[in-house]
Order: structure tokens, then C-alpha cells, then sequence
């Protein structure tokens, strides 16, 4: 099939109009994609249509409550089939993957053993275990208001010493001697790994990776945010326990993401969040009884919409074809970066080796935040600059040995000090004349 992004979103948005100070009124080029995607047609299509038989999901009796409900439980049938998810795992519906950490990392948080996170992990997959290991360390102890500013950093630090982070080396890989090193001097009870780094595409081996930690006992908890709409992932061959997504990374920003994991984890916890519409009877007492099952993990009136994209998108993504999308978007991104590495004024932060659809860079001499601004308001093309909630990648990546200089300038609120780069991100929404505009474009900005 061959890939023709016009037909896979609608003239509306493929064509989305820009006025510009350089080529007057252009095609919008979004090369923003590893933040965010754009709706594929067929997800607004089959939403629409989902919404005309919209009803209330698991309480209603009428015969919309029982198309939306039966339609929502499809999808999560759909997602763990995409992910070739264990047939009896759960499908837990969340906001997005910010959402699925916290709640990963709040029922390991009643387990013993500590949490091991990598270096290159987004702060959604880092932060969300130092705040509950934090707080499992601080204790039953009751405070008053007056002392939670104290308490609140007493709980990031006790929760730094529970998460132990590995990291890539030099050439920007793990290297699994330390990575078996960790296992070994730690009691590691979740060993989190981002399945694609977001600040320059790196992928490493899941497979490898996760026959290690099994070895050792830990539980084993990949974020695929950046990948499931790349690459072909699969939850068993991989060795994967639990699995976190966001629906509005892979075409479908209807707010809906998910963790899937394991019935016999899930079954053992009384749910992340707890209200009406997952527990059967609440007695005079206030005890709630509680069925086992995937349901007990969906309390409030779910965001059905969302979980209904997901599905649709991911129905999409296969129809397309994962190889045919890594080959499609591999030949713009090469193209791109081939470019760049030829413009002896581009520091690029990626190798040919781990290219895939993120090509993070800075103009020298030059502001990555003024960059990003002239590539949109004179070139139309939209990509994203800053530290993308990587830090210890941005520290890495720009050879920052000492930091003192830019902790001093942020306190005194000086916002330009906060290092970072430009990250231009390629998905099945960009052409080769994409392409073309923004080699254009660094051309123009380079030439003086
Ligand atoms: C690798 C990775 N993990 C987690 C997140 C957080 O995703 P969300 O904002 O959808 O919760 C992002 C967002 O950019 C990401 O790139």
C-alpha cells in the first residue's frame, strides 16, 4: 500500500493553511509529531459515527448505553491484539502515559524493592516512582499545612533514594553489563524503559533487554509512547509486563491512553482511582466489595471517546502496515538528516545508526528557541525546541559537565539559560516536499 498522506487525513488538515513573512500563505509542515498527531481520517470518521450511538458506557440499559459499551470493550480487545498483549492481561484505560506511570508506579509502590528507571526515561515515566516510592518512605506520619513545602521535598528525596537510574553510554546506548550490574547490587522490583527515546529516536533492544530483568525477578515496564505508532511492537516476544501509550501520539488525540499488565498483578489492588461505577455494593459501613476483573479498574464514567480512537487509529495503523510506515517515514527523516549533516553550521544530536523518525539538532551560535520561531513564522513549518523533560539526555547530548552557571541563571528567572535543542519529528502526515521546505528553510537560516 503505497502511503499518501492526503488520503490518510482530511484536506482540512493535510492542507491547513499558514501566512508566512518568507513564502506568503503555505502549507502548514509539522514536524512536531513526536509531541503530538494529528487525527487520522478514519479515527474522525468512525468517532463521528460512535458518537451518534454515543450513550453512557457500563450503566445504562437503553440501546445506546449498549452499543457504547460494547464498542468500548472492543477496543480494548483491539489494543491488546495490536501489542500482541497476553490474552488475559488488562487494558487499563488513563489520561495518557503521564497517567499510566503514576498509576504503575503507585501499586508498586506498596511492594517491596526499589525501581529502576533509565537515564534517557521522559519525566512522565521517571518522576511518577519518586513521588510514590517518596511516599511510601515518609510514612503513615500525619503533617499540618504549614509543614508540606519541607514534607514535599523530604519525599522527593527520600523517593531518589528508592528509583536507581541506569544509563546509555557515550555512544548514546545501554550497555547491558550495567544494566545486569544494577539488577544484581539492587533488589529491583519494576525495571522501566523507554521503548523509543523522545529526544532523538534511539530504540533499544526490548527483547534483550527484558530476558534480563526477568532473570532477575523484577517486573518489566517499557513506555512505548514514541514507538507503537513506528515500529512493531510485541508485548510477548518482547517480554513485556506492562505496556504505556498515549492515544494522541499515534493519531487518535481524543485524551486516551492505557496500561496494560498482567490480571494476576491488577487483581491484588484495590484500584488507582476509586469511585462510582467499578464496585458492586458499598455496605452500611462504607466496605466496598469488589470483583476482580478489568472493570474494577475503570471507575468514574470512562473517557469512552478516547478509548474508541484508540482502537480506530490503531486499526488504521494496521492497515497501513508497520513496515510499510518505518519505511515511509525512515526515507524523510534520512533525507532530512543527510541534509543536516552535510550544513557544516548544524550540530546534530543523532547518529546514522540510531536514526529513526527524530532528528534533535541546534544551528551554532544560535538560540534553539529563535530558530524554532523563524521556522514558523517565516517558513510555516512547526517544530519544537527546549529539554523535552529529558534532562540528564540534555545534559549528555550538550556535553554539560557543570551546571552551576545555568541553575543560577533559571533562579533569576532567565528562561533563555535553560539548555536545549530543536527537534524536528517525522510521521505519516509529512511529504517529501515536507522535507524539501525544511531543508529550504535551514538553508535560509544558516546562510548568514
Ligand atoms: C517517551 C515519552 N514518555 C512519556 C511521555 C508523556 O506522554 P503524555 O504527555 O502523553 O502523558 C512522552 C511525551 O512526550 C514521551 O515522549
Amino acid at each position: 500500500m503505497k502511503i499518501n498522506p492526503k488520503k490518510l487525513f482530511l484536506s482540512k488538515i493535510h492542507n491547513y493553511q499558514v501566512e508566512t513573512s518568507k513564502l506568503g500563505v503555505v502549507r502548514y509542515v509539522n514536524l512536531d509529531n513526536a509531541a503530538t498527531t494529528p487525527p487520522f481520517r478514519a479515527v474522525q470518521k468512525k468517532v463521528d459515527e460512535y458518537l451518534s450511538s454515543y450513550g453512557s458506557v457500563h450503566r445504562g440499559a437503553g440501546i445506546k448505553s449498549k452499543i457504547s459499551t460494547d464498542i468500548y470493550e472492543k477496543s480494548r480487545d483491539v489494543i491488546k491484539k495490536f501489542v500482541n498483549a497476553p490474552k488475559s492481561d488488562y487494558v487499563v484505560f488513563t489520561g495518557n502515559t503521564t497517567g499510566a506511570m503514576n498509576a504503575a508506579a503507585h501499586y508498586f509502590s506498596f511492594l517491596e524493592g526499589k525501581v529502576a528507571v533509565s537515564g534517557i526515561e521522559h519525566s512522565s515515566s521517571w518522576l511518577p516512582w519518586i513521588k510514590a516510592e517518596g511516599i511510601k518512605k515518609i510514612g503513615k506520619k500525619q503533617f499540618d499545612l504549614s509543614e508540606m513545602d519541607n514534607v514535599s521535598e523530604k519525599i522527593q528525596k527520600e523517593g531518589r533514594k528508592q528509583v536507581v537510574q541506569y544509563d546509555v553510554n557515550n555512544e548514546f546506548e545501554f550497555d547491558l553489563k550495567s544494566i545486569e550490574n544494577i539488577l544484581s547490587t539492587n533488589k529491583i522490583k519494576a525495571f522501566v524503559l523507554t521503548a523509543s527515546s523522545n529526544a532523538t529516536g534511539y530504540c533499544p533492544d526490548i527483547k534483550k533487554i527484558g530476558e534480563i530483568v526477568h532473570k532477575h525477578g523484577a517486573y518489566f515496564i517499557v513506555d512505548a509512547c514514541q514507538f507503537i505508532q513506528h515500529h512493531k511492537i510485541d508485548m510477548q516476544k518482547m517480554g513485556i509486563d506492562f505496556l504505556a501509550a498515549s492515544g494522541h501520539k499515534f493519531y487518535a488525540p481524543y485524551g486516551g491512553g492505557f496500561l496494560i499488565g498482567p490480571k494476576n498483578f491488577f487483581d491484588k489492588f484495590i484500584s488507582y482511582e476509586i469511585g462510582g461505577g467499578n464496585l458492586p455494593y458499598i455496605t452500611k459501613e462504607g466496605e466496598f466489595l469488589r470483583y476482580k476483573n478489568q472493570l474494577a479498574h475503570d471507575p468514574g464514567t470512562p473517557n469512552a471517546v478516547g478509548a474508541v480512537s484508540m482502537m480506530y487509529a490503531l486499526e488504521e495503523l494496521r492497515n497501513i502496515g508497520i513496515e510499510n510506515i518505518e519505511s515511509y517515514e525512515k526515507k524523510l527523516t534520512k533525507k532530512a538528516f543527510d541534509y543536516l549533516k552535510s550544513n557544516p553550521k548544524i550540530e546534530l544530536y543523532v547518529s546514522e545508526k540510531h536514526l529513526n523518525t527524530v532528528l534533535p539538532f541546534n544551528i551554532k551560535g544560535m538560540n534553539s528557541k529563535k530558530v524554532a520561531e523563524r521556522l514558523n513564522s517565516e517558513f510555516g513549518i512547526g517544530v519544537r525546541y527546549g529539554s523535552f523533560c529529558v534532562y540528564n539526555v540534555i545534559r549528555k547530548l550538550l556535553r554539560i559537565e557543570d551546571e552551576k552557571e545555568i541553575i543560577e541563571n533559571i533562579k533569576n528567572e532567565k528562561k533563555s539559560a535553560v539548555p536545549g535543542f530543536i527537534r524536528a519529528s517525522f510521521s505519516l502526515c509529512n511529504t517529501n516536499e515536507d522535507v524539501e521546505r525544511f531543508i529550504l528553510a535551514i538553508k535560509e537560516i544558516t546562510k548568514r
